[in-house]
């Protein structure tokens, strides 16, 4: 189910993306405001995540299979109202509305662009999939919904960006309901950045330009937990899920970028990116990374 847009020149494209790397003093835009969606590896779908690759052999499967292991967290048999929050394209959105066929879906992102596409392909689903899925413009941090309006909360691979985490968290404390649950699959440094070299906070601070995430988002699991615990959250769990999203991902990632059709409408810029990365992983080693199903309940 893919969507065609309207493109702009690929040496645009490719500058675009440059400059979220050299400009002095940061781009005013972010990689979700170039990454369109051709530059994406599905074949069926436009899912924005690593995957979660245990038993899938193509991205699709794998992207799903995440989607599925994240909500799978949480109890959603009944007639919950969920926020999906950093719904990308929506993908997750139709699986999950299939999966699970009491609840209702409300998809946000800051990004009004992928939501275009999310509402054009959702009026290709089924009307019973259309009457429970809705897609909102809105910022994870400044959620327009009442207080305890909201039975569930779920993101996929979307937490590390928002400006910040726990100011997101904060608010999804607040509009859930008591006994309401949260899933997301998230990722966070293994290590504390505070006891970090000098040299490696720097140059890990120009590379998250490219990557849209504030610095203060790296915590280690340990402050994460303490995070969700200090905001009244109880029962936080945190799964490890790195060996089965990082080190297969690359693997396939690096293979896929040499298939004609995506040599034929993906960014080279990324292609070399996913390429570099995929012939240099290695198994059981993250780059000091964790890949996190983090879930818990507000009481
Ligand atoms: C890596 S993509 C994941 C998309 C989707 N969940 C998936 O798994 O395919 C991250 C998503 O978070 C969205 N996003 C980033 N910052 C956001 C914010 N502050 N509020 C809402 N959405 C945000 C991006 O636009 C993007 O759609």
């Amino acid at each position: 189910m893919t969507t065609a847009v309207a493109r702009t020149s690929r040496w645009r494209e490719t500058w675009d993306f440059l400059w979220l790397f050299l400009s002095p003093m940061g781009s005013k835009r972010n990689v979700y405001d170039i990454l369109m969606p051709h530059n994406n590896l599905g074949e069926q779908s436009l899912f924005l995540n690593l995957g979660y690759w245990e038993q899938a052999q193509d991205y699709d499967s794998a992207c799903a299979a995440l989607a599925l292991r994240t909500a799978g967290k949480l109890n959603l048999e009944g007639p919950f109202q969920v926020l999906d929050v950093g719904c990308g394209f929506g993908d997750q959105d139709f699986l999950w509305a299939k999966t699970w066929t009491q609840c209702r879906w409300q998809a946000i992102n800051v990004h009004g662009e992928q939501l275009a596409t999310a509402r054009e392909r959702l009026s290709q689903q089924p009307k019973e999939i259309q009457d429970r899925v809705q897609f909102t413009v809105m910022n994870a941090c400044v959620m327009d919904l009442p207080e305890a309006s909201v039975d569930r909360i779920v993101s996929v691979e979307a937490a590390f960006h928002f400006d910040t985490r726990q100011q997101f968290l904060a608010e999804a404390f607040r509009v859930l309901k008591p006994g309401g649950q949260i899933a997301l699959a998230d990722v966070i440094p293994l290590t504390d950045p505070a006891e970090w070299s000098v040299l490696k906070r720097a140059l890990t601070k120009w590379g998250l330009r490219f990557w849209y995430t504030p610095f203060p988002n790296l915590i280690t699991p340990v402050q994460y937990r303490a995070s969700l615990e200090q905001l009244g959250f109880r029962n936080v769990a945190i799964e490890d899920i790195s060996e089965q999203v990082f080190f297969p991902f690359r693997q396939y990632a690096a293979k896929r970028v040499e298939e004609p059709e995506i040599r034929r409408r993906v960014n080279p810029l990324l292609r070399g990116l996913w390429g570099m990365r995929g012939r240099s992983a290695k198994k059981g080693k993250s780059d000091g990374m964790a890949y996190v199903i983090v879930s818990a309940e507000k009481p």
